[in-house]
């Protein structure tokens, strides 16, 4: 497996914590942008500092959007804890983010590594959305885009119930995105909620001796236990299973080329993904919508 050099928009986030944790493992990252999502962009970007000192990395932290780009949305603070974390009073990192604004930086990323990076998307789109329209020819400059978001057959995860939480959070930017980037593989909930890891092997691997099983242990312990409580018979970890497909394609054992479009409106339906099956529209294919991986691996 070649490792790629990665880029990653997130909302960190118990489970954008694993994949970035995963990334850093066996990927370069040359920046993490950060967007509101999960929780407030000063937890959001609070919470990406902390993890860049944890892994001993000098990965910049480039601050994004701290709103959706029409309307405001709920955060998933009863699924993170308040801060994003688990709320698990960890001590504050003594790093700086970047002066940088996120969407410039992936611009200007875009530049220093032409052709080269994978873009890895695990939260709302609102900063890759302003990128877009700063600059059109943005994803010809990207060797490959990873979303983690929507739901492919409707199954959602917010109180709208065709919508994802990623999606939901800024509909308007995702339309944005679906719209103006030719192809992309999308990583949708029905995917995770299919591939969940088993709670006690996941606590095993917690039992490791090192900071980072420790500090991973700390911040999921809420989201675990919420998760639990809520009858989930595995644990679902979105961006992880987004990072795995990200870092090693060759585990994609099913995929489906589709147009995939984004409901704005309606009371029951705003932030639905509406895939296009059978290309009744006639509308170029969007989007590599990943159905089934080599979980093993
Ligand atoms: O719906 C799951 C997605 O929403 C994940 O990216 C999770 O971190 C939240 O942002
Ligand atoms: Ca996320």
């Amino acid at each position: 497996m070649h490792a790629p050099r990665l880029l990653i928009d997130t909302d960190p986030g118990v489970d954008d914590a694993l994949a970035i944790l995963m990334a850093h493992h066996s990927a370069e990252v040359v920046g993490l942008t950060i967007a509101a999502g999960n929780v407030g962009l000063g937890h959001t970007v609070a919470n990406a500092l902390k993890l860049v000192e944890l892994i001993g990395a000098e990965t910049p932290v480039y601050p994004g959007c701290a709103t959706p780009l029409v309307r405001p949305a709920a955060d998933a603070a009863y699924v993170h804890g308040e801060d994003g974390f688990g709320d698990a009073g960890l001590t504050p990192s003594s790093r700086r983010a970047a002066d940088e604004h996120a969407v410039m930086a992936i611009l200007r990323l875009s530049r220093e590594f032409p052709g080269q990076l994978t873009l890895v998307a695990l939260g709302p789109l609102t900063n890759l959305a302003l990128a877009l329209r700063i600059d059109p020819e943005l994803p010809s400059r990207f060797a490959r885009l990873v979303i983690m978001g929507g739901a492919v057959n409707g199954r959602g995860n917010t109180h709208r119930v065709p919508a994802e939480f990623n999606i939901g959070f800024d509909p308007e930017a995702a339309h944005v995105v679906f719209s103006n980037w030719p192809k992309f593989d999308l990583v949708d909930w029905e995917a995770t909620v299919r591939h969940g890891l088993d709670y006690a092997e996941f606590a095993q691997w917690l039992q490791v001796d090192s900071p980072r099983a420790r500090f991973y242990a700390a911040i999921s312990r809420r989201t675990c236990d919420w998760a639990q409580a809520q009858g989930r018979a595995r644990l679902y970890s979105a961006d992880a299973l987004a990072m795995a497909v990200a870092l090693d394609p060759d585990i994609i054992s099913q995929a489906r080329e589709c147009h995939v479009g984004i409901e704005l409106d309606g009371s029951l339906t705003r932030g639905a993904t509406v895939v296009d099956w059978e290309g009744r529209l006639q509308q170029p294919a969007n989007a590599r919508i990943i159905l089934g991986v080599d979980q093993a691996r």
